[in-house]
């Protein structure tokens, strides 16, 4: 049996659902000879550690009762009184983290896996790869930030895995590097790659006012609570650094260009989120109305798309065919078009729910398991 020892940062929505696939794909593995362990889970303010590193992970129930007492909004050091594993507070965990680092990273193995949210991860990341780790990534923050971090996580790029940051569960990036190491060139990349925006910008299309369309994206829990993180662009343009960096493009997220569904003036240290909603948003409604029939006008549809084409990375709304995989684009979905030599009339496609906990966490279980032939 191949033991592949794990520690999880981050039990949010997608964390705790990998929690749950780990725990329900037991007997699956176990006919493929595998043996996930995970050996600590981390949130914000404190780490749970097995006790015995070496030989056993967190017991599943253990693991089950975490996903209980996060959802209910506690901290996981209440775990500490369940009797099994030891927790450790903030800032104490970042050391416990790279001393189990140091520890297995060589003698066995061990996964750093980073759900969570945060720029701080980073940091402990590039030391454990340098101690042996490998990595697996749902948080596309450490892998848009300096180049210079980009570089130190890729130091082994055969230890690093990061499907699930563009696109979710999508294979993007697994398709994206296989073309590139068959020497295929790649001339162009044009996706939409949120969910929000492609709902918005379909229903947009319909004739319905965007003021409308937001406020139906946002009770159907397709938004941020501030729907402006999704308007503004920026997560999309952090997927689009990410695939831009596996280009090989050395940019940063300053140097791409990113249009923003909204006006500085109605930004969110000017504008409270009601305000937006109410009375900001409306304002809004006549200008995309009007692009909207223009480019119906040229037989075109109007996506929220990045484009990478040679040295050039942009975010924004762009006039596409109405009759292309793209233009073809109804709800939530997210699509992508590459178009390489070997796909160059007719683009390399991928299409499917680019977000979701489940798709995530399975994304990022996928990349745990492909990662096995680096274990014994
Ligand atoms: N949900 C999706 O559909 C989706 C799709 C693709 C990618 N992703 C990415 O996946 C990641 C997780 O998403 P989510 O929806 O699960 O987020 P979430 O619910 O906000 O969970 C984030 C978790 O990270 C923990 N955390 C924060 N700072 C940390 C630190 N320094 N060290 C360790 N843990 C830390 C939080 O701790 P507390 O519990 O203490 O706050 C929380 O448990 C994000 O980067 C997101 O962009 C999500
Ligand atoms: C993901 O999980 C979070 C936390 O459990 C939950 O609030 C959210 O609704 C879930 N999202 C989806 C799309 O299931």
């Amino acid at each position: 049996m191949k033991n592949i020892p794990l520690i999880l940062m981050g039990c949010g929505g997608v964390g705790r659902q990998l929690l749950q696939h780990i725990v329900s794909c037991r007997s699956l593995h176990s006919t493929q000879g595998l043996c996930l362990r995970v050996v600590g889970v981390g949130d914000s303010t404190s780490l749970l550690v097995s006790d015995d590193l070496l030989h056993k992970g967190l017991d599943d129930t253990v693991l089950l009762q975490l996903c209980r007492v996060k959802s209910a909004g506690e901290s996981l050091s209440k775990l500490c009184d369940f009797g099994e594993g030891r927790a450790f507070g903030h800032p104490e965990s970042e050391g416990k983290i790279l001393e189990i680092a140091s520890q297995l990273g060589r003698k066995t193995g061990l996964v750093l896996v980073d759900c969570s949210a945060s720029f701080d991860t980073v940091v402990v990341l590039k030391q454990a790869i340098h101690m042996g780790c490998c990595a697996v990534l749902a948080n596309k923050k450490p892998l848009t930030s300096s180049m210079e971090d980009f570089k130190k996580l890729f130091t082994y790029p055969r230890h690093i895995r990061h499907e699930s940051t563009v696109g979710a569960g999508l294979p993007v990036i697994a398709s994206l590097n296989r073309i590139i190491c068959s020497g295929d060139p790649v001339h162009q990349i044009i996706g939409s790659l949120s969910g929000t925006l492609g709902y918005v910008m379909s229903e947009v299309e319909d004739g319905k006012p965007l003021s409308q369309v937001v406020k139906d994206a946002k009770s159907l829990g397709y938004t941020e609570p501030d729907p402006r993180d999704d308007l503004g662009g920026m997560d999309v343009a952090r997927k689009a650094l990410i695939l831009a960096r596996i280009l090989g493009h050395q940019i940063n997220l300053d140097s791409i260009q990113i249009e923003s569904l909204y006006p500085k003036e109605m930004g969110p240290d000017i504008m409270t989120v009601e305000d937006f909603l109410d009375r900001g948003l409306s304002l809004l409604d006549k200008d995309i109305q009007a692009r909207v029939e223009k480019a119906a006008s040229n037989g075109n549809v109007l996506r929220y798309v990045c484009v990478i084409e040679g040295s050039r990375c942009e975010v924004g709304i762009q006039e596409l065919p109405k009759n292309s995989p793209l233009g073809r684009l109804r709800g939530s979905d997210n699509v992508l078009e590459i178009y390489t030599r070997c796909y160059s009339k007719q683009p390399l496609v991928i299409q499917g729910a680019g977000a979701g906990n489940d798709t995530t966490a399975a994304g990022v279980l996928a990349d745990i398991v492909d990662l096995q032939d680096l274990f014994s």
